[in-house]
């Protein structure tokens, strides 16, 4: 009895590394970056390494192994401005992008790790516009993952040299036609070159005055030995993957807790079915949402009575209807897990819209900013999502986009097929992230997965280089053809033309 049980014990054991030491550095403006991105650091402390955490978002878990340390300083852009073109939200990002850089080397937890150097198997970095960040795992001598809390993008792509393609779907020109793609490769053009000659020259010239001799952001991307990347083929178009860029899209949906008393007895009563509706942690009901727009959601949530609405909000709104719960903190993943569940309202952050494809909710899309529109778009594609543009709704569209979320089984249907499809992987996403910082951990680095691409500048990679030579080797050829044949049809016509009889006797 006992034998086999020991066995057992010591395979389990061997097939994973030993406790190891990682430092988790998040330093972001994105609240959800952090509360999704840290499933992933507390599942490896539960997993029995030791887990230290810097970031910019508080965090009060009490677990063992798991060490946070709050960052401060940090300052967010005013992303929730659509009047603003990307050229203006770039400029006006950069002296928050000073502020951010400067701050962050004036921690004191990250002067406590520049002056002690400690020794970590590896580090954890969220990255969105702070590759700079990296100067410090460099300095650590650790093999560095990135965690990307989007989905794939020129932003993330770059770690690992994996192909920009027009592979989106937030284009109002569909990607098949010239003029889209023109379009969609001339936006990541634009934002490629502002990524690196001015958001990187910012960020290497005040990280050198704080960690002399460090390598320039261009150079510390090259050596990132795995890009993790919140998405899967099951939210966003496939598209290609190099063996070191790997979706773990659903890794923090996929463990359910149980719902407070309160809501699972309120859910449970729904048996006309419930609704949850929340945008997220940066839009704010009171802020964001125009009072003329709160009431026509208010007045279409009180039409769909009996039906249960949940309704997230930092604000207490005196209008809402008889079967509205109005709540400031509602736990978004374990309601939407919930079989009464019938539809979800959302701004479409890539968080939000992944619980929704794990549960198989049907979406009533209202995107604000950023990626949620592509979010929106390739969920509206997958045939379970109807997307409003909040400053356009009107209490018909409203209204319509419920009823046909609720009477019309296809969208359910569809987000069932999405739900399956997301979940029918050999392994689950998780487990799946686990087992590659692990790996990376065992081999001290991923050398071995490094794309050759890394070594190239983007005309090499693309190959342009290689189709200009054929165009030139290809016109010369032309070219000299094109003189060498007239030359000789001269020669010929000059020779039929002076002998004009010899030619009439052949
Ligand atoms: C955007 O522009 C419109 C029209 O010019 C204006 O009414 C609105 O207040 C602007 N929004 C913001 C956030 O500045
Ligand atoms: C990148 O990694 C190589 C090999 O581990 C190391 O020699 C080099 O110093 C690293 N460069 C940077 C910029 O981190
Ligand atoms: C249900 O929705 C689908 C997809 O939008 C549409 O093709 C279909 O006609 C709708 N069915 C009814 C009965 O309205």
């Amino acid at each position: 009895m006992f034998v086999p049980w020991l066995v057992a014990f010591i395979a389990v054991l061997s097939a994973q590394v030993e406790s190891a030491k990682i430092l988790g550095i998040f330093w972001t403006f994105g609240r959800s970056h952090y509360i999704t991105g840290s499933v992933l650091l507390k599942t490896l402390a539960a997993s029995g390494h030791e887990v230290h955490v810097l970031s910019s978002v508080e965090d009060d878990t009490n677990i063992p192994n798991f060490k946070h340390e709050l960052l401060t300083g940090i300052q967010g852009p005013d992303i929730l401005n659509k009047n603003k073109s990307v050229i203006s939200h770039i400029v006006e990002f950069i002296p928050l992008l000073n502020n951010n850089v400067e701050k962050f080397w004036k921690n004191e937890a990250v002067k406590r790790l520049i002056k002690t150097k400690p020794k970590y198997d590896v580090v954890i970095v969220l990255t969105v516009f702070n590759d700079f960040v990296l100067a410090l795992s460099h300095y650590l001598e650790a093999p560095t993952i990135i965690y990307s809390a989007m989905s794939t993008n020129i932003f993330n792509n770059k770690y690992v040299a994996n192909p920009n393609l027009p592979y989106g779907e937030n284009m109002v020109i569909p990607l098949n036609t010239f003029i889209g793609r023109l379009s969609y490769i001339s936006m990541n053009v634009i934002m490629s070159a502002a990524d690196r000659y001015v958001l990187g020259s910012i960020q290497n010239e005040i990280t050198k005055k704080y960690l002399p001799g460090a390598p320039s952001v261009e150079e510390l991307i090259k050596n990132v030995t795995l890009v993790l990347v919140n998405t899967h083929f099951s939210i966003e178009s496939p598209r290609p993957y190099v063996p070191n860029m790997i979706q773990i899209g659903g890794f923090h949906s996929q463990k359910i807790k149980k719902l407070p008393e309160d809501l699972q007895k309120y859910l449970d009563s729904a048996k006309d079915g419930a609704i949850l509706f929340s945008m997220g942690s940066v839009v704010k009901v009171g802020e964001n949402i125009p009072e003329e727009q709160l009431n026509i959601i208010m007045t279409g949530l009180g039409k769909i009575a009996p039906i249960k609405v949940l309704f997230k909000s930092e604000v207490e709104i005196q209008t809402a209807p008889k079967n509205v719960l109005v709540s400031k903190w509602l736990p978004q993943n374990d309601i939407l897990a919930h079989p009464n569940l019938k539809v979800f309202i959302s701004h479409g952050g890539l968080g939000s819209t992944t619980e929704a494809v794990y549960h198989g909710v049907p979406l009533l899309g209202i995107p604000f900013f950023g990626d949620q529109k592509t979010n929106i778009a390739s969920v509206i594609k997958a045939g379970f999502t109807i997307g409003l543009d909040h400053d356009k709704m009107t209490q018909e569209t409203f209204d319509s986009a419920i009823r046909e979320l609720l009477t019309n089984s296809t969208y359910a249907a569809n987000a069932k097929k999405r739900s399956s499809l997301f979940k029918n992987q050999p392994v689950k996403p998780l487990d799946n992230a686990i087992w590659w910082v692990e790996h990376i951990i065992e081999h001290k680095g991923g050398q071995h997965l490094r794309n050759v691409g890394m070594d190239l500048e983007w005309y090499q990679l693309y190959m342009v280089d290689i189709m200009l030579f054929f165009v030139v080797v290809i016109t010369t050829i032309l070219v000299i053809s094109f003189f060498v044949t007239r030359w000789m049809m001269r020669k010929v016509f000059k020779l039929f033309s002076q002998n004009p009889k010899k030619v009439k006797k052949q």
